[in-house]
């Protein structure tokens, strides 16, 4: 039997390991097929979580994990996009500019509805009233089953706050700070699904000799970081006893990971219970 979880009080059912179709899936240096041999990959190890947005290449994810699904058995899967940077460098909480984007994101997933909205990093003070509402409108419509948060920041709280929320996207390495850890055992506690990312938590390394196309990505990403200051904090322990903590979390409902090796996802999917190859949907 596949294991599944339930992603809080939102009652999807969820793999416990989800895969992120971002970053290097939404980059040239990845061939489409690649990033689509992976998802198919995904869906017959028995993942059914999948997160992308329009930020990621300005669209470039949503469009290959849309060509990915056409002709799979999309009752079965989990959706999730996002909305606030319908594009690299910009932000817009708007109403209007919510609605828009996931519109375009519907249309580049070939869906009908996403089964998780949620918004992308949205400051406290973009979470205003008429935001509410238009979110309101999008899930009553049928446009988005559910609305989350994915967010490190001064707004993680509003999840808490408004019944809205019913999903939290959010760290959930071993680095955790006090404030952070509190936050995911507060919305566990409180019936919202949790979805960790950065289980890796540069576990992994932030350079390494470049194997392959997805390795050229990273090495791109991590001279940025130099720059920039990384987004995560430094590594802890080696990549599978970090994604090993991630998934035993005890607040975490599903773990999001990022890959760019089948050999990789075959393994996080082994740590997540999910060892059976199962006839291709
Ligand atoms: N981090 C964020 O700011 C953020 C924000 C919003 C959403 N998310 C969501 O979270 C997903 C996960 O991203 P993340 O940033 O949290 O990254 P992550 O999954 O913690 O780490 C990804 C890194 O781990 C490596 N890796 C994966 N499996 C491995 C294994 N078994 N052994 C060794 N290395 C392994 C990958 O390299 P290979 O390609 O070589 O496997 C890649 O370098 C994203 O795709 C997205 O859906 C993340």
């Amino acid at each position: 039997m596949t294991p599944v979880r339930t992603l809080g009080r939102t009652g999807l059912p969820v793999s416990p390991l989800g895969f992120g179709v971002t970053g290097p899936h939404a980059s040239p240096v990845v061939p489409r097929q690649d990033t689509i041999t992976l998802i198919h990959q995904a869906i017959d190890l028995g993942l059914t979580l999948f997160d992308t947005g329009p930020a990621y290449g300005d669209g470039e994810a949503e469009s290959r994990l849309g060509e990915a699904l056409a002709g799979r058995d999309r009752s079965r899967l989990i959706i999730a996009t996002k909305a606030g940077i319908p594009a690299r460098g910009q932000r817009d909480f708007s109403p209007d500019g919510i609605t828009a984007s996931l519109d375009a994101s519907l249309s580049r997933l070939g869906t009908g509805h996403a089964d998780i909205l949620l918004l992308h990093g949205p400051h406290s003070n973009e979470l205003t009233p008429d935001l509410f509402e238009a979110l309101a409108r999008i899930e009553s419509a049928g446009k988005a089953r559910h609305i989350g948060l994915c967010t490190r920041g001064d707004a993680t709280a509003a999840v808490l706050a408004h019944d809205l929320f019913d999903v939290l996207m959010a760290p959930c390495h071993s680095g955790l700070s006090q404030t952070e850890a509190d936050i995911l055992d507060r919305a566990h506690t409180a019936g919202i699904g949790v979805i960790g990312i950065e289980a890796m938590a540069g576990a992994g390394g932030r350079w390494r000799w470049p194997h392959s196309r997805g390795d050229l990505w990273y090495l791109a990403r991590a001279a940025l970081q130099t720059v920039k200051g990384p987004a995560a904090p430094p590594a802890r322990g080696n990549p599978q006893d970090a994604m090993s903590a991630a998934l035993a979390h005890p607040h975490v409902d599903s773990v999001l990971s990022l890959t760019t090796r089948g050999t990789h996802l075959a393994e996080n999917a082994r740590r997540a219970g999910l060892d059976r190859t199962r006839a291709p949907s």
